[in-house]
């Protein structure tokens, strides 16, 4: 029989090794492609089809097979959640640590990445978000400046984010490759692709006008949502 203690603490660790997965992403082994929310052709001219055919169909494509594949030789991982290998990658052996990490990362990253856009033009965010940003960065457009300039400044490839933290601050961050921020930290409202396949094929290396348009794209339905839900020590 556990103590009392260590009852609640293998329930702890049960909850995070075996919950479904927040936000409906794709859960666990073998994991699947997760459908766009919308056409391929929705997001035009903003994004055209063929660009969100490739970077769903064929580079998203990509990362769940290759997490698939990584993860084939190991039954003992096969039940972690998405979240859990981001989270945790360092756990796995060091053969196929970085494989596991870079993969899931890429899975996770995508996903949240095509779920917040929408084919709805040039919303606005909702009241909660547009307190939070007015009150932490003085303005929409100043904050869209600041998250433009994380974009745009990422060297290489890697994404943008806009971050809820445990107070419910907003922070910008970017992260390279396919990097997850610390997720026992802080929860990912919004993130931008700026690995060269989210948009050369239509804006070659104009980076910025890429990113300019993004911000026409932007759920920020699902934003809200996503800030409302996020874990908070002082709400
Ligand atoms: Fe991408």
């Amino acid at each position: 029989m556990l103590s009392g203690s260590i009852y609640y603490k293998s329930i702890y660790i049960k909850m995070i090794f075996h919950r479904k997965g927040l936000f409906g992403m794709s859960d666990r082994y073998p994991f699947t492609l997760k459908p766009l929310p919308y056409a391929q052709e929705a997001l035009e001219p903003y994004l055209d089809a063929k660009i969100i055919f490739f970077h769903h169909e064929k580079h998203q494509q990509a990362y769940v097979d290759n997490l698939n594949k990584a993860l084939q030789k190991y039954p003992a991982y096969q039940d972690w959640s998405l979240r859990a290998l981001v989270l945790h990658a360092d756990r796995f052996p060091q053969a196929i640590r970085t494989e596991i990490y870079n993969n899931a990362g890429g899975v996770f990253n995508h996903e949240l990445y095509f779920d917040c856009m929408t084919p709805e033009k040039d919303m606005q965010p909702g009241p909660n978000m547009a307190a939070a940003i007015e009150n932490q960065f003085g303005s929409y457009e100043k904050w869209k400046e600041k998250m433009q300039d994380s974009a745009v400044s990422v060297f290489g490839s890697g994404w943008a984010w806009l971050l809820a933290d445990r107070r419910r601050q907003l922070r910008i961050m970017k992260t390279a490759n396919q990097n997850v921020p610390m997720l026992s930290a802080f929860q990912p409202l919004l993130l931008v692709d700026v690995w060269e396949h989210a948009y050369y094929l239509q804006y070659q290396n104009r980076r910025a006008e890429y990113v300019e348009n993004w911000f026409r794209l932007i759920n920020w339905e699902y934003v809200e949502k996503r800030y409302l839900d996020s874990p908070c020590f002082v709400c």
